[in-house]
């Protein structure tokens, strides 16, 4: 038998312009705890947001993207018992299934250690095979600021890290938003005009959160998905133009439905909280969060110790 913790941080992906590609780890976490047997039960326990409706067998993600990562180094999958302890928003654009493949993978490279050896790009590589894109994964995986991107060889990602004056809070409703139709309402193509815009807004963003963060609120605009999903989360469009109309860098997090806004400093996050009390009937959970700088970790835990 071996046993592993990992843990995962919430991530929130595009932020604004940089759709598919920019992503933020922030200090909202999933724990799980993994031993590995030699027979093939399979045992699976989860606490915390949306435990309900996760699946307790082998359609569970983080038991598929365990045993994704057996397949693929071609290892037979071991017997298991998992226990997840969740804290990251089950389906509001925070990353809970790139959380929860992350996990997976992190697990399966702690089981494996000794035998296997995967490295980052291994890890980003099996993340982005289940997950679909990058951008969630990368900063899962990585923490900071990541920005993500695919190349012939497959998918890399660089690590930044954000200005210190840079103060994550996240609106979180009480509603969810489901990724395939969020990207089901976008159109396949987009004119030249909305591509330069959403090049020059990605460019400035990643100036804006490592050096500059007086030019967020420019650096956060976007014509590639928000509007056209807009429809389907109306509450989540309103909220992010009261905070923009305001001067908060506000952008729908993920594919939504929560919203994400980065203040310039600490202090300026209780008038978003205000804004957002006052502007929709929705009532918006607040949570004022650091970015996770450390990205998901792993340890083997010695046997006989608690
Ligand atoms: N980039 C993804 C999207 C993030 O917006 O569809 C959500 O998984």
């Amino acid at each position: 038998m071996r046993t592993v913790t990992v843990t995962v941080p919430a991530t929130s992906a595009n932020l604004g312009p940089g759709f598919d590609t920019l992503g933020l780890a922030l200090s909202v976490y999933d724990t799980l705890t993994a031993s590995s047997f030699d027979d093939d039960r399979l045992v699976v326990e989860v606490t915390g947001p949306g435990a309900d409706e996760i699946p307790t067998d082998e359609s569970n993600l983080v038991v598929r993207s365990i045993a994704h990562v057996y397949a693929d180094v071609d290892r037979p999958m071991p017997g298991l018992h998992l226990h997840a302890e969740n804290g990251v928003p089950h389906g509001r654009g925070l990353g809970s299934s790139g959380a929860a493949v992350t996990a997976g993978i992190l697990i399966a490279k702690g089981l494996l250690a000794g035998d296997v050896d995967l490295d980052d790009d291994a890890l980003l590589r099996l993340a982005t095979e289940l997950e679909g894109h990058p951008d969630n994964v990368a900063p899962a995986l990585f923490g900071g600021l990541t920005i993500a991107w695919t190349a012939e060889r497959g998918p890399r990602h660089k690590k930044l890290l954000v200005h210190r004056g840079v103060a994550p809070v996240v609106f979180v409703p009480g509603f969810t938003m489901s990724t395939s139709l969020a990207r089901s309402l976008q159109p396949p193509h987009v004119s030249r005009e909305d591509a330069v815009f959403n090049v020059s807004r990605s460019a400035l963003l990643i100036a804006a959160l490592t050096q500059s963060p007086e030019l967020l609120l420019d650096a956060t605009d976007d014509r590639l998905h928000q509007d056209y999903r807009g429809p389907a989360m109306p509450e989540t469009l309103r909220l992010v133009q009261a905070l923009r109309a305001e001067g908060f860098a506000a952008v729908v997090s993920g594919a939504g439905p929560s919203v994400l806004v980065l203040a310039d400093g600490p202090g300026a996050r209780q008038r978003a909280v205000e804004i957002a009390d006052d502007v929709t009937d929705t009532p918006w959970q607040a949570h004022m969060l650091a970015v996770d700088v450390q990205g998901g970790t792993v340890r083997e835990r010695a046997e006989g110790s608690t």
